[in-house]
């Protein structure tokens, strides 16, 4: 069924972006140098970390995440709908938004600024599992049931957005970069307070203890799920199966243990050796948080 999907430069995409919108946005998007994207792949913590900005940008006072869908708040570059909330925006705006595009599909415009990118990254076995389910719910994407072809397909990179390798290896070529900050779900789920900090220190934004407190009590997995501006309980039935949950699943790390055979655990990390011997492996210490 990957009529389902757009496919741009050997990469299939949900068909919210067009050839067009992913043409527009690598080629003429103007990115301003007060700009912040929180860039991920999906499934890595995307919405948690655009609640946690939203929040810091209010100081923690949640009237604005309960009131705006989260989509407005941080819209999606690549997605043609949301397009124009970002070009749109005033002025004298900072204007904070998201993307889950591979590096080289990014506006080019970037490369020549000055603006933030806040960059999550989540244990790819974890990003399977949590993928894996989203397709039953997401109806814009082709339903996988059985686990170990979701694996398949995953490990090939044919999937939503291209392979986790590609995007993790391309990105994590910035990291020396004062304008790139690298957070991870499980530190966000290790120590959020540490993680609320730099964040604060990287967008030069000062917050009181209080104020801290508030982020941190208000992003929460147990708020963020009964909140339906973030938790995709007012997506339409047509785009979304309600019956079979929303993005906010489990909200931990660790699951893929229910899922992964020991051959396939096996396997699994093999492959992340080979695609990532060129990196220090201290990038990705998922397991000791
Ligand atoms: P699971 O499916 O493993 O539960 P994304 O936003 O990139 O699509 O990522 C979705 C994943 O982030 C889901 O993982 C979801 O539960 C988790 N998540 C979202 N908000 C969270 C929060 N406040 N705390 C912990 N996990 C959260």
């Amino acid at each position: 069924m990957s009529s389902k999907y757009t496919h741009f430069e050997g990469i299939k995409f949900p068909s919210t972006c067009s050839t067009k919108s992913l043409k527009f946005c690598r080629d003429e998007f103007v990115v301003k140098n007060d700009d912040v994207i929180v860039v991920t792949y999906p499934k890595s913590g995307t919405h948690w970390v655009i609640e946690t900005l939203s929040l810091i940008q209010c100081k923690g006072d949640s009237t604005w995440v309960q009131s705006t869908p989260i989509w407005e708040r941080l819209p999606w570059i690549e997605i043609e709908a949301f397009q124009h909330l970002i070009c749109t925006k005033e002025e004298n705006q900072t204007r904070f938004y998201t993307s889950h595009l591979p590096i080289q599909l990014f506006p080019k415009s970037y490369f020549h600024s000055k603006a933030k990118i806040i960059y999550v990254m989540r244990n790819p076995r974890d990003v399977v599992v949590s993928l894996y389910h989203f397709t039953k719910v997401f109806k814009l994407l082709e339903r996988i049931d059985n686990f170990s072809e979701m694996l398949e397909m995953f490990s090939q990179g044919n999937v939503p957005y291209g392979s986790w390798f590609d995007h993790v290896c391309g990105w994590l070529s910035l990291r020396e970069n004062d304008n790139f900050l690298i957070l991870t779900y499980e530190e966000l789920l290790h120590d959020m307070r540490r993680n609320v900090d730099k964040i604060c220190h990287f967008l030069g934004t000062k917050l009181k203890e209080e104020e801290i407190n508030l982020v941190i009590k208000n992003a929460s997995f147990s708020v963020m799920k009964d909140n339906k501006m973030s938790n995709h309980s007012i997506i339409p039935d047509y785009w979304m199966d309600h019956s079979q949950g929303n993005i906010m699943r489990k909200g931990i790390a660790g699951d893929w243990k229910n899922y992964f055979t020991v051959a396939q655990s096996e396997a699994f990390d093999h492959l992340f050796q080979d695609r990532m011997s060129k990196l220090d492996p201290n990038l990705f210490l998922w397991d000791q948080c």
